[in-house]
């Protein structure tokens, strides 16, 4: 029987790469003049860095990571998400030692063994920015503002930013009193998530979807109410950055999202063309989560997009193959040799060529130019051979003329300019 990909898991065939590289290569530009630098860590990490960063009683590690022991008998996980490994990163190797200010991204494949649907796979590719080292809510507002300057760049339209606060640990922790109290003889409404929620990770009802457990929650005592005065001022002060720089979004007291590190700021971006799986990039500031790795107390925020959702999102295809600039077609044992030599020349030359390998008609060889799009076409037979000659024809105007070998690459090249 064929062995297929894992349930979950897909290729990115060639016809498809097209518009994965231009979100990656837009990003990498449009990351690097806000200042970032790239990153790149490894995709396997000892399981306790995501289980103490994370939060032990998330969906993320009570359910979906990959997790397992190696030959050593070390526990070790897939990263499911790219946080956690840059701040171990961060602090392995001093990164603070530098620059006071640490601003990162990265772009790769992330894990989670959650039940696949649209939108939600279990390898998943995130391109995410890291800033380490500052509490200013200007952080928060550069870094709302790039995702959507990254948005706009790619021409992504339709999407809605929204933002919430959660207050610092003191904050959250007199929050989930509040909540547990009020929720104490009203567990019987809720879903059965939310039951299991109540007891592990009670701060995620308020992002539940079921009708019901949406509804309790309208006369739950609210976040914004609960926060301290820093935690208000920090908000306020975001807002009123983001509408500086002119950046619409809605507040949403709702958000709270599914890693427990985030303190203050917790933010998405969502759009409509994705159905349940709608949000395409999260992020939000994480204060502790330095402190908690190691590390000393270091202000932190940052996002991730999710790039299937993001491509999803923009339902366009991009051409990704490239036309060739030159396709050699030969007729003959020795012209195939010469051929061969000549094609590689010219790829080392910069200039993109191909030929058969198969040994085909001249008739199939020009088909098969056609449909690679190449601009010229060199012909070399026994007779051009015997001449000392390649052919060279326009495959615009059909053009053809002789050329000698010795001067081919360089007359090509010349073409090029
Ligand atoms: P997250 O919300 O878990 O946050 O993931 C960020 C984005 O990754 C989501 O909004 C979504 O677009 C995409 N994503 C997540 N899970 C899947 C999946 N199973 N299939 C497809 N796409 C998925 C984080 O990972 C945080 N580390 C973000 C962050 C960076 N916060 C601060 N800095």
């Amino acid at each position: 029987m064929m062995i297929k990909t894992l349930r979950g898991m897909k290729d990115i065939l060639p016809d498809e790469i097209g518009i994965w590289q231009y979100v990656e290569n837009a990003a990498k530009e449009l990351f690097e003049l806000f200042g970032y630098r790239e990153i790149r860590t490894p995709i396997l990490e000892e399981t306790s860095l995501f289980v103490k960063g994370i939060g032990e009683g998330t969906d993320i590690v009570q359910k979906e990571m990959y997790s397992f022991k190696d030959k050593g008998g070390r526990r070790i996980s897939l990263r499911p998400e790219g946080t956690a490994p840059v701040v171990r990163s961060y602090l392995e190797n001093n990164l603070n030692k530098k620059e006071a200010l640490v601003k990162l991204y990265y772009i790769g494949p992330m894990f989670r063994s959650e039940r696949p649907q649209a939108g939600r796979q279990r390898q998943f590719h995130q391109m995410g920015i890291e800033v380490i080292g500052s509490d200013s809510f200007y952080v928060d507002a550069e870094v709302i503002y790039l995702m959507k300057a990254y948005f706009d760049r790619i021409g992504l339209a339709g999407y809605t930013i929204k933002i919430n606060t959660l207050g610092c640990s003191k904050d959250k922790t007199g929050i989930k009193k509040e909540l547990t109290r009020f929720l104490k003889d009203k567990t019987n409404l809720l879903c059965k998530d939310c039951k299991v929620r109540y007891k592990k990770n009670i701060l995620r009802i308020f992002d539940c979807k079921v009708e019901g457990c949406k509804a309790l929650l309208r006369s739950a005592p609210k976040i914004i109410d609960a926060i301290c005065g820093d935690c208000k001022d920090h908000f306020a002060n975001l807002k009123k950055t983001l509408e500086s720089l002119k950046v619409d979004y809605v507040v949403d007291p709702y958000i709270v999202r599914g890693l427990d590190y985030y303190t203050k700021t917790a933010f998405e971006a969502t759009h409509p063309n994705l159905g349940s799986q709608d949000a395409i990039c999260a992020g939000g500031r994480y204060d502790n989560l330095v402190r908690d790795t190691g590390g000393s107390k270091t202000g932190a925020c940052g996002f991730a997009i999710g790039q299937d959702r993001l491509i999803m999102a923009l339902g366009s295809k991009r051409e990704s193959e490239k036309a060739l600039d030159l396709y050699v077609a030969v007729l003959g044992e020795v012209p195939y040799k010469e051929g061969f030599r000549l094609c590689n020349g010219l790829r080392i030359n910069g200039v993109s060529s191909d030929m058969d390998y198969q040994n085909r008609s001249l008739k199939a060889q020009m088909r098969q130019a056609n449909r690679r799009g190449a601009k010229y076409v060199a012909i070399l037979g026994e007779d051009e051979l015997q001449k000392d000659v390649i052919i060279l024809r326009n495959m615009a105007d059909g053009q053809q003329r002789e050329i000698k070998i010795n001067n081919f690459i360089d007359e090509v090249k010349k073409l090029k300019c």
